[in-house]
């Protein structure tokens, strides 16, 4: 799960690959026993670079913080109920990357979570100056993380859920719901595909489509709060989009007159 659509063997999740000359069936990844085993080994043969973050596109890491920063400034100077800026959690954070680019210019201080120690241990080489906003580097998979209650204004997770089952998605937005401030609010940037769940069996993931990716979110108790199109990447890409979302309860659809339409 990165920019890179074309590393892995993708199949659309409806269909059934012929059967291997063993006749063995076909498990569609994410009911894979090894689908979390099968991910962490693949990172673990990836270069601490920003281009092994990329998957070979380093050039569009520019692009991408710009878009991302001018989606996220919208929300902290809202003149109204701005989201805080005391602390923002940065999932599936690889070597630091977006943490770096993007979270610790906006952020008083940064939590990273990531499961490889390899690039944690790189980030703090690759954040140079901006080591110090990180507060806490912590080791672990998305799927079992619970987050201290009430410590992050913003929890964002880019290009990583195509690391999790559905049902482990559902359950980490819940507990990361948990660990949002009053206004808080998660945020996904990811790859989209355009009709049915896409596998990549290389490096153990699925891409979704918007509206998978959105009931996901729903049946975790939050609303779509913006959303925005990346654009200027280079084409042959997935489509990757912007997402925000606030707890139901927390407070009602708030309009964004430059997000695509919901
Ligand atoms: C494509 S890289 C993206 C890194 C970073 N978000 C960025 O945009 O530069 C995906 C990262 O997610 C991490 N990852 C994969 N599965 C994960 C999981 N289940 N829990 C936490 N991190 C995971 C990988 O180790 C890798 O560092």
């Amino acid at each position: 799960m990165d920019p890179n659509p074309s590393r892995g063997d993708t199949v659309p999740s409806g269909e059934t690959q012929s059967p291997t000359a063993t006749s063995v069936p076909y498990i569609p990844n994410q009911s894979r026993a090894s689908f979390y085993t099968d991910g962490a080994k693949y990172w673990e043969g990836i270069e601490p670079t920003v281009q092994g973050m990329l998957g070979g596109f380093e050039e569009i890491s520019e692009i991408d913080v710009g878009a991302s920063k001018r989606f996220l400034s919208e929300f902290l100077e809202k003149k109204q109920r701005p989201t805080g800026r005391s602390r923002a959690l940065d999932c599936g954070a690889g070597i630091g990357r977006v943490s770096k680019l993007l979270l610790t210019d906006l952020f008083d201080e940064v939590d990273m979570l990531e499961q490889n120690q390899k690039f944690l241990n790189k980030a703090d080489e690759y954040l140079g100056d901006k080591r110090k906003k990180v507060a806490r580097k912590i080791c672990e998979g998305l799927q079992s993380f619970t987050p201290e209650s009430e410590r992050y204004d913003v929890i964002w997770l880019q290009w990583v859920t195509g690391h999790l089952t559905d049902k482990d998605f559902v359950d980490f937005l819940k507990r990361a719901t948990n660990g949002l401030k009053p206004n808080g609010m998660i945020c996904v940037k990811d790859n989209l595909s355009s009709t049915v769940v896409e596998m990549d069996n290389h490096d153990s993931s699925v891409t979704r489509p918007r509206e998978l990716l959105l009931d996901i979110f729903r049946k975790a108790n939050l609303k779509l709060v913006g959303e925005r199109k990346q654009i200027r990447f280079p084409k042959g890409l997935y489509e990757v989009k912007m997402f925000a979302f606030k707890p139901k309860r927390a407070e009602k659809m708030e309009s964004d007159p430059q997000a695509d339409r919901y």
